[in-house]
């Protein structure tokens, strides 16, 4: 007896000492700083999503030296990143919300450290989320009853700056209004250039308060890291010769000495980001033109831009607190547990796809489709993200289509559909010889839906009436394309064309249904509601397999074998149109629960990949319990995958891991998607 329990609590204590819980899932990649595409730094999940030890990396599995170290007692321990030297503190915990991360380690059975990475996101206020910067807040309190001597450590190398490794960097360091900040460049500043994916223009700053005890120093790693080990400071001097990221990687890095530290817990938060001044080249209503960050209106330099962002802590720290608390109650009333395990995991993910640009009077906002070949302004990619946006703030909803429709009706592209995007980030210059990935079924039905849904929120009919020429223009393309649909990529492009494409079919004709409202709102003919209603009628008689058992849509007409996920028809309820009859979403939600694999329904008979955010279009328009098995289904995916990156939208729904080419769709901004049940009008 004696003996049992003994081993049992030396066992207890083995396995306290080994296992980090996770809260509310395990995650398939940590968001730590993502606010911006190129503030976008993670915790891969490879790393058994344990921050000692591990660095971070950017959406593109490039390492971000980022290295965190505590001193107690002076003992040094590591917290963040890979650097030898100290070994690692024990991570009790990781929770992650919307908007933070929040890691709980034990440092030596004497102190508990917390560290909050928050990348806020402000859906209603155009200054703060303007801003390409994150929050890192350290505190750290005794476990033991006992006083001890804490020393905390934080830098980052200039890998952030500049993914050409061969890049010589500048940096410079200073103080404003008792922040203090280390500022680091590439000397070769190449506007609108990226070099893997990594920005090759604009200014990086890690800040914090100048407190007592405050010191810090820029200097190859292992002096800068080594200085700290050794003596638990820095030495406030900055290395003078300016060199390559990986000549001797310079580092940025500050100190805090948090004195004697007993039960209540000591903080210091530090600031991370990147200041451009133009941040797209755009052509708009004038032709090409730089577009300046949007943060540029509301702060009149770089310095004012990081001190106001560093003081803003507290209004920060509250303001995130309430939105998590407001997305996770609104996931659990709309569909319980599971769906707030999702949306929360997905919202910096889909705000770190967007850069904010313009000026207040004219803002905009450019979506970068991250690692589908970094296109900007793709419509079907905006198109998934849309939900989030019309649930956080419909307004959003005109930022992002504007320079769609500033782009085409300057007359500088020739088709008769809507364009497929403007470029590759930053590059908006969009396609005067109309030679873009051509969906034109897709594209024109996602633009009259997406504009319609902004207007029906926001009461904005005067949109609809100052774009009617090209919603008209679009809509007749409907007319003559929707029923039967010619051999054609839909957005699911990674399969092929294939004509008579049902889901493609039904998303024109709800396109005809929607530009019917649109005709109404503006004091327009309605020629569209019948042709419409025509349509669907005969869409019935092709798209369905009446004789199955149960019965189901096929993935084209009259393949009889076929199926796949009728997602589109999750516009109607979104435009509130009670077009599409209930007895097709009851024959859906009865036949998705016959087909679905361990961790999903399969996108189409050709794979069984899937797509996640069609997974939750799906979801949301079916039965109740239909929707619970979708749900349930991604939540245990996310806490179950083999993949380890950023959130992939496309996996395969048997194994749950990446498809068999590989990585292709992480961090995408389409999982804002997962916010398709929130945005259906209430
Ligand atoms: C996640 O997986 C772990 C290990 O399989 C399990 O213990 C835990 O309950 C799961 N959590 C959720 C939210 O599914
Ligand atoms: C939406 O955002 C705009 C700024 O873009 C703001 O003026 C407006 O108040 C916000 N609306 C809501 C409902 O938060
Ligand atoms: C801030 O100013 C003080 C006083 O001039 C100086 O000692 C310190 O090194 C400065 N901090 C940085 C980060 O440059
Ligand atoms: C070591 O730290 C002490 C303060 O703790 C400081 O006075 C001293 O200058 C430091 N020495 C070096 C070599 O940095
Ligand atoms: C597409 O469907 C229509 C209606 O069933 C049919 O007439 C046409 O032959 C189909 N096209 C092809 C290429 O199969
Ligand atoms: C609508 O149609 C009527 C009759 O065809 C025509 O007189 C009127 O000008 C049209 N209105 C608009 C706004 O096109
Ligand atoms: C497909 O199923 C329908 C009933 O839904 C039937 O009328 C049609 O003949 C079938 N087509 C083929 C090629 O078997
Ligand atoms: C998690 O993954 C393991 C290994 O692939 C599998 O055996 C298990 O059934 C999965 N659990 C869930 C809840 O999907």
């Amino acid at each position: 007896m004696r003996i049992s329990s003994m081993i049992l609590g030396v066992a207890a204590l083995v396995s306290s000492a080994a296992a980090s819980t996770f809260t509310p899932a395990k995650p398939p990649a940590v968001p730590l700083a993502v606010r911006s595409p190129y503030l976008n730094a993670w915790l891969q999940g490879d790393s058994g999503c344990i921050l000692p030890g591990s660095w971070p990396k950017f959406w593109t599995a490039q390492t971000q030296g980022w290295q965190g170290f505590v001193a107690v007692d002076g003992a040094v321990y590591n917290w963040m990143g890979a650097a030898p030297g100290p070994g690692t503190v024990n991570q009790v915990s990781l929770e992650y919300t919307s908007t933070r991360s929040v890691f709980i380690f034990d440092v030596g059975g004497k102190v508990t450290l917390t560290v909050t990475f928050l990348s806020p996101v402000y859906p209603e206020d155009l200054a703060r989320q303007s801003q390409q910067f994150s929050y890192i807040d350290v505190k750290a309190r005794s476990s033991d009853r006992a006083s001890h001597s804490v020393q905390i450590y934080l830098d980052v190398s200039a890998e952030l700056a500049s993914g050409d490794l061969s890049q010589v960097i500048n940096w410079d360091s200073g103080n404003s209004s008792a922040v203090s900040y280390l500022k680091f460049f590439r000397a070769s500043q190449q506007e609108f250039a990226e070099s893997g994916e990594i920005a090759s223009w604009g200014n990086w700053y890690l800040a914090t308060r100048a407190f007592n005890g405050m010191t810090w120093q820029i200097g190859a790693d292992t002096v800068v890291r080594g200085q700290f080990v050794t003596n638990k400071t820095l030495k406030n001097t900055k290395d003078t010769n300016f060199r390559a990221v990986n000549d001797n990687w310079p580092v940025f890095a500050f100190s805090h000495d948090l004195g004697t530290v007993g039960d209540t817990f000591v903080e210091r938060v530090f600031s991370l980001g990147i200041v451009q001044d133009q941040v797209i080249n755009f052509a708009g209503t004038n032709g090409l033109a730089a577009v300046p960050g949007l943060w540029s209106s509301y702060y009149s330099d770089d310095i004012s831009a990081v001190v106001a962002f560093y003081n803003d802590y507290p209004y920060a720290a509250t303001h995130s607190a309430n939105l998590d608390v407001q997305i996770k109650e609104d996931s659990l009333n709309a569909a319980g547990d599971d769906y707030a395990t999702i949306t929360t995991l997905t919202v910096r993910q889909t705000f770190g796809a967007l850069q904010f640009a313009g000026t207040p009077s004219k803002p905009y906002i450019f979506l970068k489709e991250i690692s589908s070949n970094s296109d900007i302004q793709t419509v079907d990619v905006i198109f998934p993200a849309y939900p989030i946006l019309m649930y956080l703030n419909a307004t959003m909803g005109r930022y992002i289509l504007d320079p769609l429709f500033e782009n085409q009706e300057s007359g500088a592209y020739p088709n008769a559909w809507a364009e497929h995007d403007l470029g590759t980030f930053p590059n908006a210059k969009g396609y005067p010889a109309g030679n873009d990935e051509p969906m034109p079924l897709e594209e024109c039905g996602n633009m009259i839906i997406m504009t319609l849904a902004y207007a029906q929120r926001t009461g904005d009919n005067a949109y609809l009436k100052a774009h009617y020429p090209k919603l008209s223009q679009w809509a007749q393309f409907l007319v003559e394309e929707s029923l039967i649909p010619a051999n054609q990529l839909s957005t699911d492009d990674f399969a092929g064309t294939l004509v008579n494409q049902t889901n493609l079919a039904i998303k024109g004709i709800i396109g005809l249904r929607a530009m019917s409202e649109i005709a109404q709102r503006t004091g327009n003919n309605d020629t569209f509601g019948s042709i419409a209603a025509d349509y669907l009628q005969k869409w019935k008689g092709l798209a369905i397999n009446t004789a199955a058992n149960p019965p189901h849509t096929t993935l084209s007409y009259g393949d009889n074998s076929s199926h796949g996920l009728l997602y589109n028809i999750y516009a109607d309820k979104l435009l509130g149109l009670h077009f599409i009859d209930q007895s097709i979403y009851d024959m859906q939600s009865a036949f998705y629960p016959t087909v679905a694999l361990q961790y999903a329904v399969p996108l189409d008979t050709r794979h069984t990949w899937t797509k996640s955010d069609w997974e939750m279009f799906a979801a949301a328009v079916s039965s109740p319990s239909t929707r619970d098995m979708f749900i349930g289904k991604l939540a245990g995916w996310i806490n179950n995958t083999s993949t380890n990156r950023a959130m992939t939208d496309l996996f395969d729904a048997a194994t749950g891991g990446y498809p068999a080419n590989g990585p292709t769709f992480v961090a995408r901004p389409v999982m804002g998607g997962t916010f398709a049940l929130l945005a259906l009008p209430r």
